[in-house]
């Protein structure tokens, strides 16, 4: 127990006992002779019980001790300090034994509500000191993810001018303007712009990601026919398509209603499912396009009769950077990136991405976009 005791503390353990075995007193001789009850320690009782509440083991028995001092000189035989009778003997023994006790047990009490208190204090700064630990680290990552985003931005912007002198250039060196090419040199020449267009691919694929990351995503939609629009993306990816023996085709009614798009997103998002579907065909496989109107909405279907996608992976599809099978899209090429854009263009139109897939049998992608005029 503390040896320099506060104010509030003299006051609890010393003041309070004996102003309350004070008032018990006042209130025994005062009250009590009137009602005709002679044991003075029934009014001590609630005195020493209040002074071990509020002073503690020091307050409750001070007050008993005054109280024992005090009760035997006031019980009958009136005004003698010491054990008169049996009965006083009985009553102080038991007065002084139910008090200790009381002021005892209270003191436990009172320790064991402040050891949890402290528990609690320790326990309350400790969370606060790891809540401000994450914080830090939770600016910290959001920092970093800004200058990622912030270089990413650069990058894919300032790659760009190198990148378009290099295809116009490379078209003048094709079309013989600067003089004329052997076989050899326009073998090695075209080896050259196929590369520049797949770096052109990817340079615009991060552009598109910057965009949504900074929230600056916007379609430009007009009225549209999928059909055309479909045909035309069949005919870049035939060959593609037919090098691997696979058959693509489009499947849907002649009369199908406009829709409100942008063209040249809807063109990105269909090439891309579509380029998918013949990267993981095996060879002799089957690719439909399907379009039809639901509702408000066109729904339109790339079905493939390739690898599949086991339902665990279907969650992570369609976000950044994702590819399932490492060994076996590295082989196909790409980025993991072509799904989340098609994601956010179609999003951006209002309408929804999906797929449904049997592993080994093959996938089903499909979206939908709003019907013009509705
Ligand atoms: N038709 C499909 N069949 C099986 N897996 C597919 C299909 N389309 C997409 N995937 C899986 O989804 C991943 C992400 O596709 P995508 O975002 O277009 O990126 P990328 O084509 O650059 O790999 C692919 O790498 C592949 O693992
Ligand atoms: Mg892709």
């Amino acid at each position: 127990m503390s040896s320099n005791w506060t104010n509030r503390q003299v006051i609890l353990r010393f003041l309070l006992p004996i102003t309350l075995v004070g008032i018990g007193v006042a209130l025994y001789l005062v009250i009590l002779p009137s009602l005709g009850l002679a044991n003075p320690f029934l009014l001590l009782f609630p005195a020493v019980m209040f002074s071990a509440l509020f002073g503690g083991i020091w307050g409750g028995l001070l007050a008993t001790l005054i109280s024992v001092v005090v009760g035997s000189y006031l019980m009958e035989p009136y005004g003698h300090l010491w054990i008169q009778s049996t009965t006083e003997f009985e009553s102080l023994l038991v007065f002084f034994i139910g008090c200790g006790m009381f002021s005892l047990i209270t003191e436990a009490m009172h320790r064991a509500q402040l050891q949890s208190q402290e528990r609690a204090k320790k326990l309350t700064i400790a969370i606060e000191e790891k809540v401000y630990a994450q914080n830090n680290q939770i600016k910290a990552l959001r920092e970093a993810y800004a200058i990622k985003d912030q270089f990413l931005s650069i990058v894919s912007h300032e790659l760009r001018t190198p990148l378009n002198s290099i295809n116009g250039f490379g078209s003048i060196l094709e079309d013989e303007i600067a003089g004329p090419l052997n076989q050899q040199q326009h073998e090695y020449l075209r080896k050259m712009l196929r590369g520049a267009d797949l770096l052109n691919f990817l340079v615009n694929n991060l552009l598109d990601l910057t965009q949504i990351l900074a929230g600056e995503f916007t379609i430009t939609p007009s009225e549209m026919n999928l059909r055309e629009v479909a045909a035309g993306v069949i005919d870049d990816l035939k060959s593609k398509a037919a090098s691997k023996g696979l058959t693509l085709r489009f499947e849907g009614p002649d009369d199908l209603p406009p829709v409100l798009a942008d063209e040249i997103r809807v063109v990105q998002v269909l090439s891309n499912l579509v380029d998918n579907a013949i990267k993981f065909t095996p060879e002799g496989g089957k690719i439909w396009v399907r379009a039809c109107a639901i509702g408000a909405f066109l729904r339109i279907e790339v079905e493939d009769t390739g690898v599949g996608i086991v339902p665990e992976d279907i969650p992570k599809l369609f976000k950044r950077f994702s590819q399932l099978d490492m060994s076996a899209t590295r082989k196909a090429g790409g980025t993991g990136l072509g799904l989340s854009i098609s994601k956010a263009i179609i999003e951006a139109h209002g309408g929804e991405i999906g797929v449904e897939s049997t592993p080994g049998k093959g996938s089903t992608f499909w979206f939908t976009l709003p019907l013009a005029g509705t």
